[in-house]
């Protein structure tokens, strides 16, 4: 459950994200569009740099995974056979009371009677399966026969494309197929910021091998994906492997975990590493009659592979990295009083911005040329953000507060007028510590570029 203190939290970060252009709700001038959303300039940094980082571990730091990219237009030929049309759905309930559209697990329970969470009326609907894919049309007629779905997830067309990416690529078993991409569901309610969406992203691996591996694979997929989690700045405290019994599993799966995410509105799911068993390719090749099989040269023999899926949300990792970077501290301002600060302490590899660069004065030419001097040095290797408004505290306040992790300070001394010494030297300052030490302007590149990656 959360408390006052998490909710408080919560929507600190959700106000943050939309004041400094991480976040915004979409469609927001006409009244915003739910469960969609807009990412700013300073979100799009950072999901990029989650997307590539988790591209450059699952893809270009391995042998055995190459990547695609499929289309989100979908045959329904496709999400029949795997299941989707007749069973991806949520049982929805409403309540004739308030009219609130409610997913059935959201209903409050009180001595045993079942209540709307909203307005606490006893006054609900039957519970009715709701499909969750988005139906479009495809062309210019919008008969049964044009129908195409918007993906809902994006394993579907690894899966399809299994052969061909088999083929070109030569793999042997095990190798697997990594995407990452939008998907579309038609949540019920949408809700936790993003971390709910109808429209969001996911990064899915889908690893293909013997069946005798699969258990095995599924334990070292886990592994794997939690230290992914640990190298982007999630502490191991604040995950939880939920190991999902048999009974909430898909019925073809023979093993899943969830890894979770101590978020201030509860633990909640990141990622889902499953072992999926034959079950997609099985039923693509019953379903188009094309073989989906693989050939073992070593054995002679042909079977379809079995799968473990590590599936993660690019959105609510997004959010989780917030989360956890979100802190409240205190900070001297330029008459050295203590004040609170707001600091997102993101690990260096994540920040949108890397490094800021300040003149210590605006209308002093020569600090401003050389500040300017260290930008284009700097931007070939990192994003740089360059500000000269406003006192020194408060510009290391604004970069604080968006998480900026190193910040360089030009200053006399950077001129050699007190020390010809530290001519060419500045002000380097840590965003957590806020200790500063004097650089060398050309060690600078180095220096900062070790503690990024
Ligand atoms: N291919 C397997 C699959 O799609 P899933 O558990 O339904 O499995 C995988 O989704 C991940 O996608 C989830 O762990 C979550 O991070 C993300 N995800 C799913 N639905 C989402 C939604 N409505 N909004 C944001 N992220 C979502």
């Amino acid at each position: 459950m959360s408390t006052p203190s998490d909710a408080q939290r919560m929507e600190k970060i959700v106000s943050l994200c939309k004041r400094r252009g991480f976040i915004f709700q979409s469609s927001e001038i006409y009244g915003g569009l739910n469960g969609a959303w807009d990412y700013g300039p300073l979100g799009v940094e950072l999901k990029r740099n989650l997307k590539n980082y988790w591209w450059r571990i699952m893809v270009h730091e391995r042998d055995d995974v190459v990547g695609m990219d499929g289309a989100i237009l979908t045959h329904p030929a496709v999400l029949k056979a795997s299941g989707h049309v007749e069973g991806f759905s949520d049982p929805m309930i409403d309540c004739r009371t308030c009219k609130a559209h409610l997913r059935a697990d959201q209903l409050v329970d009180k001595k045993g009677v079942r209540q709307c969470p909203n307005c606490g009326g006893k006054d609900l609907t039957e519970a009715r399966q709701f499909n969750l894919m988005f139906e479009t049309h495809v062309g210019a007629s919008a008969e049964e026969s044009s129908v195409a779905y918007l993906r809902p997830e994006t394993a579907q067309s690894i899966f399809t494309q299994f052969k061909n990416v088999l083929e070109v690529s030569r793999k042997k078993l095990p190798f697997g197929i990594a995407q990452i991409g939008k998907a579309f569901r038609n949540e019920i309610n949408p809700r936790n910021f993003t971390f709910r969406s109808r429209e969001f992203e996911q990064m899915e691996l889908e690893y293909f091998c013997r069946p005798e591996q699969g258990m095995e694979l599924l334990e070292y997929w886990k592994e794997e994906r939690l230290k992914f989690y640990e190298n982007i700045g999630l502490s191991r405290a604040s995950l939880n492997v939920l190991n999902v019994p048999d009974e909430e599993r898909a019925f073809y799966s023979k093993g899943t975990y969830d890894i979770e995410y101590h978020f201030p509105f509860g633990r909640q799911e990141l990622e889902g590493v499953a072992y999926r068993t034959d079950y997609d390719l099985s039923q693509h090749q019953k379903a188009s009659g094309k073989s989906l099989e693989y050939f073992a040269e070593e054995t002679k023999e042909r079977f379809i592979p079995h799968v473990v899926e590590p599936s993660a949300g690019v959105d609510r990792t997004v959010l989780a990295l917030i989360c956890e970077a979100y802190s409240e501290d205190q900070a001297p301002n330029d008459k050295r009083e203590m004040e609170s600060r707001i600091v997102l302490r993101f690990s260096p590899r994540m920040a949108p911005i890397k490094c800021a660069v300040f003149p210590l004065l605006k209308n002093k030419e020569q600090l401003v040329a050389k500040a300017k001097e260290i930008v284009a040095l700097l931007r070939p290797h990192m994003t740089v953000f360059y500000d000269e408004s406003g006192a020194i505290g408060r510009r290391y306040r604004r970069q604080d507060e968006i998480g900026t992790p190193f910040g360089v300070t030009v200053d006399f001394e950077t001129l050699g007028e007190k020390d010809p010494a530290l001519r060419n030297t500045v002000t380097l300052r840590d965003r957590d510590s806020m200790k500063q030490e004097r650089v060398s302007i050309g060690d600078l590149v180095n220096f900062l570029s070790s503690r990024i990656r």
